[in-house]
């Protein structure tokens, strides 16, 4: 439950050239994005991809922001930017305890990355001491932002009635928009504040301990950051391929699959991708692929053992989106009862591989908020390019607040001129 600085969602009237940085899987990303208020529409004008090699993911962070440095100058070069001093929005999608909305303490690494020296530290200084050795590009005002911030952000243009962002893709997790008075750590009373769930951490303490099995389990042990993130590993791509690999393993052992015969592949750790999962639960051709991918991890897959895979992958899947979706209702109902409301009409805008290219996980999790949640209507919006476009968003609504917040100064000081002139003719008077 992270205090995010994101003060409202777009009204519409936004506009302007922001630079976007996004960094949350194996790539980073930089891009040149234009907010045009008479289209409502968030252009991506042209973006840089870098990927991030293992050995920079688990590296020193020094290497990992001067990695990140010379992929946003060899972008500024290209596109003729140098000089220009454009706002900065910031994706960085790990649990960050955001002191400001330019000031991001990384809480801890998630989803593979592990760089030394980056834990506790503030992140826009490491990109800013990262970039100044180069001088050639000054970065103005920064604006950090969780991609599922972004996501609701960018959702939030076309459709202003979104207030929750969800992310299901190599991670998982959720934001929303909360009545800022019930947000302890920041002062005010009046207004709202996204707030960073981090529901992927949901159960690090323990409370998830009744549904975890003995996969997951092994899955948390073996994995980079065991005993965190724990609803995360049950839930998302970077671990629900290994889950099911698992299972395969234990039914093969148990001879129930494969004539009781297991193969190297098969006993390797990660080598079960996830996008299988999607493709042996397509309709048409599922059972087909299940029986191509599995002969090639190397163990003999008859028609009954791709039936009995493919109901595996149902099994893991369904769990996913299900977990997802008890989630999600909370979520929103929590806004229901923050607005003393029996209906809420509301919308969530979506990212993330294992949503979009699963075949029946969103109808799943749908279905399943629609029972734990019968007071919420809610309208679902897929993000494109969310984590992207929605940093420039933030950046551009915070400009917008900040202009108007100068505007309301400075009418308030001519209404209180105007006001000391009437009481000083009543005076005279
Ligand atoms: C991980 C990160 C979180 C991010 C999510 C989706 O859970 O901790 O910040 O939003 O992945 O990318």
């Amino acid at each position: 439950m992270l205090p995010t600085f994101v003060r409202a969602t777009p009204d519409g009237t936004e506009k302007g050239d922001y630079l976007a940085l996004d960094l949350g899987g194996t790539n980073f990303r930089v891009l040149h994005v234009r907010v045009v208020e008479e289209q409502q529409k968030v252009l991506k004008m042209d973006s840089q991809i870098c990927a991030i090699p293992q050995e920079i993911m688990l590296g020193p962070g020094e290497q990992l922001f001067d990695h990140i440095a010379a992929c946003l100058s060899e972008f500024l070069d290209s596109q003729n930017l140098k000089g220009k001093t454009l706002p900065l929005g910031f994706t960085f999608s790990f649990p960050c305890e955001q002191k400001d909305i330019d000031k991001s303490i990384l809480i801890r690494w998630t989803k593979g990355f592990n760089c030394s020296g980056v834990e506790g530290e503030d992140v826009v200084r490491l990109l800013r001491e990262a970039l100044s050795p180069s001088q050639d590009y000054d970065i103005g005002s920064v604006a950090m932002v969780n991609d599922t911030v972004g996501t609701m952000m960018s959702c939030g243009y076309r459709d202003q009635s979104c207030e929750i962002g969800m992310i299901i893709g190599t991670g998982t997790n959720a934001c929303y928009m909360e009545e800022i008075k019930n947000v302890k750590r920041v002062e005010g009373e009046d207004g709202r504040m996204c707030i960073n769930t981090e529901w992927g951490g949901f159960g690090d303490d323990g409370s998830l301990r009744d549904v975890q099995t003995e996969f997951d389990l092994t899955v948390d042990r073996n994995s980079l950051n065991p005993g965190v993130h724990t609803f995360e590993k049950m839930i998302s791509g970077m671990y629900l391929g290994e889950v099911v690999r698992l299972v395969l393993v234990k039914l093969t052992e148990d001879k129930l699959l494969f004539d009781g015969q297991v193969s190297d592949a098969l006993l390797t750790p990660d080598r079960f991708e996830t996008r299988f999962i999607s493709e042996i639960e397509e309709e048409d051709g599922g059972l087909q692929n299940a029986q191509d991918i599995l002969t090639a991890l190397g163990v003999s897959c008859g028609p009954v053992d791709s039936h009995l895979v493919r109901l595996v992958c149902d099994t893991v899947s369904s769990r996913s989106a299900r977990l997802c979706a008890a989630a999600l209702a909370t979520v929103a109902n929590r806004i229901r009862l923050n607005r003393r409301l029996d209906h809420l009409k509301t919308t969530v805008g979506v990212d993330g591989t294992v949503y979009k290219k699963h075949p029946n996980f969103s109808e799943e999790l749908q279905a399943t908020v629609r029972l734990l949640a019968p007071g919420c209507d809610i309208t679902f919006l897929v993000s494109e390019d969310g984590s992207g476009k929605g940093a420039a968003m933030v950046t551009a609504v915070a400009q917008r607040l900040a202009l108007q917040s100068r505007l309301l100064e400075d009418s308030d000081g001519e209404v209180d001129d105007e006001e000391e002139e009437e009481e000083e003719e009543e005076e005279e008077d």
